[in-house]
């Protein structure tokens, strides 16, 4: 069995949390459903609450460890080395809507690469941590990805563009989507990134793709996947850190997966 680094076990624990206090605050809104306005101001408190605690957290147990927190932004630090990349609630619209699957994700890069990477998931209580060389890890259960190796068996999770994205990604993905679907046993769109890599990487799901991500969806969920024995692609080849253009999978279906997505490429964008 292995234990998280010292550096691990903060992330975690800022994790934790973070996690309690978006527990109560999800407990709230499933009575705010029914107001006229919706909850929609009251969940973005939750977020930056949890953010604040992230912060609070992380910076008291590393001083100088620099940010890049969805809400806040960039956060120089002293220590040029050390960066933490934070999203304090992934799955927004899930916990708007009173449904429980979202989650807390905490990357650390060092030296410019992913090193540890920390998914909370809080309805399920669900820890997810990987750090280089030591695994990834669902709470004592060590991570594997999937051993699929036929896109005919394979479930696989996608993201999918929401309003206010260009008509260009919605036709895309709808081409996407059209040359997955015959092939695979199943699409998943469960409204999480952060958690659909963190279950390729505990092998419940056998792929996931999505454009357009951001740092702080997918920086611990890379970890955790590549730790778990999988491959994380940029879709296009360039880089997925930039472009949050991102598809994850064990070895052998990587490939089969990017073929299939490419070939809807080819049926037209703009
Ligand atoms: C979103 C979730 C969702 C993905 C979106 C993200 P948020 O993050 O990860 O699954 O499809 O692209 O923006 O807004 O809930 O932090
Ligand atoms: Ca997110
Ligand atoms: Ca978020």
């Amino acid at each position: 069995m292995s234990k998280p680094s010292p550096v691990g076990t903060v992330m975690i624990k800022a994790a934790r949390d973070a996690g309690r206090s978006l527990a109560r605050d999800f407990g709230e809104v499933e009575h705010l459903q029914v107001s006229r306005k919706g909850p929609a101001d009251f969940v973005s408190n939750a977020d930056h609450r949890a953010e604040d605690i992230i912060y609070e957290s992380l910076t008291k147990a590393r001083p100088g460890y620099g940010f890049l927190m969805e809400e806040r932004g960039v956060v120089e630090g002293t220590d040029k080395s050390n960066r933490f990349i934070v999203d304090p609630l992934d799955g927004t619209l899930n916990f708007l809507h009173g449904q429980p699957h979202y989650a807390v994700s905490i990357g650390l890069e060092r030296e410019g690469k992913l090193f540890c990477g920390v998914v909370y998931d809080v309805a399920k209580n669900e820890i997810f941590w990987a750090e280089t060389g030591r695994g990834a890890w669902l709470d004592q259960r060590k991570l594997m990805v999937a051993g699929r190796k036929r896109i005919e068996e394979a479930v696989i999770a996608t993201g999918t563009p929401w309003v206010g994205k260009s008509e260009g990604a919605h036709r895309r993905f709808a081409q996407e989507m059209a040359s997955m679907t015959p092939v695979c046993a199943g699409i998943r769109r469960y409204g999480s990134a952060a958690l659909d890599l963190a279950y390729v990487a505990a092998g419940r799901f056998d792929g996931f793709w999505e454009r357009g991500l951001k740092p702080w969806d997918i920086a611990a969920g890379i970890v955790l996947v590549r730790e778990a024995g999988g491959h994380v692609e940029e879709l296009d080849g360039g880089d997925v850190q930039t472009t949050g253009n991102i598809l994850a999978a064990n070895e052998p279906l990587l490939p089969k997966i990017k073929d299939q997505l490419r070939h809807a490429k080819a049926f037209g964008e703009d």
